[in-house]
């Protein structure tokens, strides 16, 4: 199913066609495919070039490591995640940053690169839905994920699946309607909450 953003402005292709489904095909995507929105995310621009942004993948093809991500998700998740075809832990490295304390900067930095790699995603058909729903001290557990880390989101990836195969509340939140607040409200100029 499309859900393309209804916008005030034309923009591109790829940015209106992406939205978050939950219902996903499990269809297996190549690993070179994953590779590719990886390699998308790498090219990511960050603070001083710290690329702190790390990911660790389960792909569905590998059942017992897709498992073990898969039941690092809280409930709410599981519900849908496991039509994922893979599963892509984010987390922010603090490793190297110069800053004491530490800027925000490498969670930033992170967000461009997951955002990066939804968008290369989407030129390849794959649907990504980000999920901060997440055992994170699990997640620290099970991967031996050193100090100095942050668990940030875990991402299903796949092609669009069928709406009808998902459990209440989902199935109606899947055909409903996306919105976003008006230009108005986030983009000001002269003043804070002047419009631009
Ligand atoms: C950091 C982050 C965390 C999110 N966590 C969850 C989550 O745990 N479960 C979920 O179903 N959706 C989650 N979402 C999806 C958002 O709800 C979704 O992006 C938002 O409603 C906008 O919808 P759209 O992506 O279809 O435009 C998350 C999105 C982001 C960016």
């Amino acid at each position: 199913m499309e859900k393309p953003a209804i916008t005030s402005q034309p923009i591109h292709t790829l940015i209106q066609q992406r939205w978050s489904p939950r219902a996903l095909s499990g269809e297996p995507i190549e690993r070179a495919t994953l590779q590719k929105l990886l390699e998308a995310a790498r090219w990511a621009p960050s603070r001083n070039n710290l690329q702190p942004w790390r990911f660790i993948v389960a792909a569905k093809t590998d059942e017992a490591e897709f498992k073990r991500m898969f039941e690092c998700l809280l409930p709410g998740n599981q519900k849908w995640a496991h039509n994922a075809s893979a599963l892509i832990t984010v987390v922010a490295s603090l490793v190297g940053n110069p800053s004491k304390p530490p800027t925000q900067a490498f969670l930033y930095d992170t967000g461009l690169a997951v955002g990066q790699l939804v968008i290369e995603a989407m030129a390849n058909d794959i649907y990504a839905h980000q999920m901060a729903g997440i055992d994170r001290e699990k997640i620290m557990a099970t991967y031996s994920i050193p100090e100095n880390h942050e668990v940030i989101c875990t991402i299903a990836l796949g092609t669009m699946g069928d709406a009808a195969t998902l459990v209440p509340p989902f199935d109606e939140r899947e055909v409903a309607a996306r919105e976003r607040k008006p230009l108005d409200e986030i983009a000001f100029s002269g003043a804070w909450g002047a419009a631009f």
